[in-house]
């Protein structure tokens, strides 16, 4: 069996992207995500992304290199990249929460700090984001 990955990366939208832009962007990845076995989440917050992508990890470097390439973003800086027990997100094609940043919840400062960032922080952002999520502020949970 393909060893399980999850890379998380953030990002900073090059354009201004409406609600339906992001539906049908997100209706295709599901399409793609689900044939490939990839689970996940992504958050927008207007400016700026942040997206976990899970699976075995020859489908996760390919979507992740083609996400790369995607001229609707720039900025893109991975935030992990590595082998993992479990997906945290095992139902979800790809998840997204539409948020306000928030003090409880913030992107990662997009510094050079960022590549000092541990795995425990990462781990508390996500659960914060998944905390956030499950207090009903997702736009499309599923
Ligand atoms: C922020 C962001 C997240 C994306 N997430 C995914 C994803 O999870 N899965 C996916 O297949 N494509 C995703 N895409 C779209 C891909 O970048 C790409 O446009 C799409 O896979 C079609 O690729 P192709 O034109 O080379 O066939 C995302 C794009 C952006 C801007």
């Amino acid at each position: 069996m393909a060893s399980l990955h999850h890379l998380i990366y953030q990002s900073t939208a090059a354009i201004d992207l409406s609600g339906m832009d992001l539906g049908r962007m997100l209706s295709q990845s599901r399409t793609r995500n689900t044939a490939a076995d990839i689970t996940g989440m992504l958050l927008y917050d207007g400016v700026r992304f942040l997206q976990v992508l899970e699976g075995p990890v020859e489908a996760v470097s390919t979507t992740f290199a083609r996400i790369c390439s995607d001229c609707r973003h720039t900025q893109v800086q991975m935030l992990a990249n590595g082998p993992v027990a479990q997906r945290q997100f095992g139902q979800w094609a790809m998840g997204l929460a539409n948020y306000v940043s928030s003090p409880e919840v913030g992107f990662v400062d997009p510094h050079p700090i960022l590549l000092t960032l541990t795995d425990a922080s990462l781990c508390m952002l996500l659960h914060d984001f998944q905390q956030y999520t499950g207090a009903g502020r997702v736009q499309h949970p599923f």
